[in-house]
């Protein structure tokens, strides 16, 4: 029987390994759902904030792959997204740690909207993506021009997870309803280092200098809303307090592979930073 999922976030670090990769099942149409144009044939328009745009993206949909929105009514919006696609089976992008965030906290609100109000659902927790490496809006550009990774870690380690392998989970939770419904998942790497561990991994990979920096929490939530910097501030605790560092075997479990170490990463990432 074939399935049709609707990826939301499809050009986001997860959403389109996941279109990738459900692409290449036989039993699965994929939409990927942009709020972007797209000449890309598995493109559907799919906006947050445009809910004309939702009824054709869910039609008919057995599955979702929510990749969540990072806005403050974030858990109304998910609510409203699965009163429109009732009986579909939710996979939901959450965070490492969300078990630990006080109850009616932002994190634990949007994952509270999924298991109370979807069908079937799956809720994946993921450490730090090895893929803002390499993202523009991230460390992309410090890290090819200024040589410098900066992030208020404390000087914690963190269990970076390849987004390839969060959606190795992801596409099996989908095709596997039954077996994987009311799971939580943490998705993680095979082990924890610091940015101190990964500046000089790169530094060896492409023969320059990059530094680790580790800036005080202030600058990192200097200017953003009271809601973010309190999401961003909590975060954070969790990187300092070591729950980011805690490696678990979900992607060896439900993939049956062995979750790709930064190191592999940086090797293969490698030119993107030598500018
Ligand atoms: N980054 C990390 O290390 C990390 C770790 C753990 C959890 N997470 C969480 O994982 C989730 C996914 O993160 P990500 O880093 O994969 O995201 P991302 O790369 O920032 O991509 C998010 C995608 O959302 C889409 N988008 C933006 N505005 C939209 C709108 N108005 N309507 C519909 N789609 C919109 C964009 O795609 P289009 O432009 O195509 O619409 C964008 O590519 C987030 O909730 C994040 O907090 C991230």
């Amino acid at each position: 029987m074939t399935r049709t999922v609707l990826v939301t976030g499809a050009r986001g670090k997860t959403g389109r390994e996941v279109v990738a990769q459900l692409a290449e099942r036989d039993d699965t149409v994929v939409r990927g759902g942009s709020s972007r144009n797209s000449q890309e044939p598995t493109t559907v328009p799919f906006d947050w904030r445009d809910r004309s745009t939702w009824p054709k993206a869910v039609d008919g949909v057995d599955a979702i792959h929510l990749g969540r929105p990072d806005v403050q009514d974030s858990a109304e919006l998910v609510t409203r997204l699965i009163a429109a696609a009732p009986a579909a089976h939710i996979v939901l992008v959450s965070e490492q740690g969300a078990e630990r965030v006080a109850a009616g906290g932002w994190v634990r609100q949007v994952e509270d909207a999924v298991t109370g109000n979807a069908n079937r659902w799956t809720i994946l927790r993921p450490s730090w993506f090895q893929q803002v490496l390499t993202d523009p809006r991230y460390f992309l550009d410090a890290i090819r021009h200024e040589r410098v990774i900066s992030l208020p870690t404390g000087g914690s380690p963190i269990a970076w997870v390849d987004t390839r392998d969060i959606a190795a989970v992801a596409v099996q939770a989908i095709a596997d309803p039954a077996t994987h419904h009311a799971k939580a998942y943490t998705v993680t790497g095979p082990e924890a280092v610091t940015t101190a561990d990964i500046a000089a991994n790169i530094s060896a990979a492409i023969g320059v200098q990059v530094t680790a920096t580790v800036p005080p929490l202030s600058a990192a939530v200097a200017g953003a809303a009271p809601w973010l910097a309190e999401v961003v501030g909590d975060m954070f605790g969790r990187v300092h307090d070591g729950t980011f560092a805690r490696v678990s075997d979900t992607v060896e479990k439900v993939t049956g592979r062995a979750p790709r170490t930064i190191g592999e990463f940086i090797a293969e990432h490698a030119d993107q930073w030598r500018g």
